[in-house]
């Protein structure tokens, strides 16, 4: 079994405001969101097609794909309304020492 670890991705300043931003790791291609105070994360290929959500338009806790207008709500990757019916993976994550550490197993 691979063992979980953080990775950081970001520094928080880095951040844009209420915006989303894509990283990639090996392996991992991840959607950071910005919601106020809160850093979320998700897989960042929507689930209905080659969309990257980062290219989408984030309000709220809601990510809308920019292929075909599906929602996600970013907090935990629930699909919100059609074409979209499958959830994204969501990352849990950390903040320390102002940087963003995402957990990737
Ligand atoms: S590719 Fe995202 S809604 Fe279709």
């Amino acid at each position: 079994m691979t063992q979980a670890q953080w990775v950081d991705v970001s520094a928080v300043d880095d951040l844009p405001a209420d915006d989303v931003i894509g990283i990639e790791i090996p392996g991992h291609d991840i959607a950071i969101y910005s919601v106020g105070d809160r850093v979320y994360a998700t897989e960042n290929i929507c689930t209905h097609g080659q969309a990257r959500l980062s290219d989408g338009f984030l309000e709220g806790c809601e990510i809308e794909c920019p292929l075909h207008q599906g929602k996600f709500d970013v907090r935990d990757g629930k699909p919100l309304c059609e074409p979209v019916t499958e959830p994204l993976r969501s990352y849990t994550v950390k903040i320390e020492g102002g940087r963003v550490l995402v957990r990737i197993a």
